[in-house]
């Protein structure tokens, strides 16, 4: 496993939100995480990448236990965050946006930017305009642009669909599967849009009140209405 989380617990102060979330994920695998608003998905990925620390449990990335590790140091050692709400500077421009994510991850070679404009060439059009120029979904495609900047191996993706308009919906889903088809990356993806989990999940993680209630196999995924029953109010 390239993420293995056993008996995670994390929140804010005193009040526990993650509670004994346990699961993994394999090099190369899709795995999504799904849940309601404010089930703890967010937390969860900020206790994953080290911006909350955790009141117990473990986390091990790569075989090395990284519980305690300070969140640049997990950043570098490859773990990639792509926030909620993207997490860009919209007053910088597209190439200052991707120059910060080269500071944050792990290799500051102009052979990413390359490799990062191959990927989005609307970035390379677009490397000398303000990032709030930019529309919904090329904002997103920067958002992850400026992880891969820093050669992660793991992408944490938090609602990636949030705020895009559903027609772009179906190229994001686009582009996650290249992330692991074409970069050989493993992403866990936090998110409501169900399309989008069908397009590109492997595996489903359903939250509930800050714990892990079931989990679903790509088969169970492709049965109409199983996931959404455990997003039904
Ligand atoms: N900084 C914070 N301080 C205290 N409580 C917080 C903080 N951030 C979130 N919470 C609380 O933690 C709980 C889980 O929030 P979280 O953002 O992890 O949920 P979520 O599943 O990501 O929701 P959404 O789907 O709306 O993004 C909520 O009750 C929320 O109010
Ligand atoms: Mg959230």
């Amino acid at each position: 496993m390239l993420l293995n989380v056993t008996n995670l617990l994390s929140g804010y102060g005193n009040v526990r939100i993650v509670n004994d979330v346990s699961f993994s994920a394999a090099p190369n695998e899709i795995v999504a995480i799904i849940g309601r608003n404010g089930v703890g998905k967010t937390t969860l990925m900020k206790s994953l990448v080290g911006l909350i620390s955790c009141a117990g449990g473990k986390i091990e990335f790569k075989s090395t236990d990284v519980t305690r590790m300070s969140a640049a140091k997990r950043a570098r050692l490859g773990i990639g965050y792509v926030p909620q709400g993207r997490g860009i500077f919209t007053r910088l421009s597209v190439g200052d946006n991707l120059r910060m994510g080269e500071k944050v991850g792990n290799s500051s070679s102009s052979k990413n930017f390359d490799r990062v404009f191959e990927f989005f060439p609307i970035l390379k059009e677009r490397q000398n305009q303000k990032a709030g120029s930019l529309s919904g979904g090329e904002q997103q495609q920067l958002s992850i642009g400026r992880i891969l900047v820093g050669s992660p191996e793991l992408i944490l993706l938090d609602e990636p669909s949030e705020g895009v308009q559903p027609n772009i919906v179906q190229e994001i889903g686009r582009i996650i599967r290249r992330l692991r088809d074409d970069e050989g990356l493993t992403v866990v993806i936090v998110e409501q849009n169900l399309d989008l989990i069908y397009a590109v999940a492997d595996r489903c993680i359903v939250m509930d009140k800050g714990t892990i209630v079931a989990e679903l196999t790509a088969n169970e995924l492709r049965e109409p209405d199983v996931a959404r029953r455990y997003l039904a109010i």
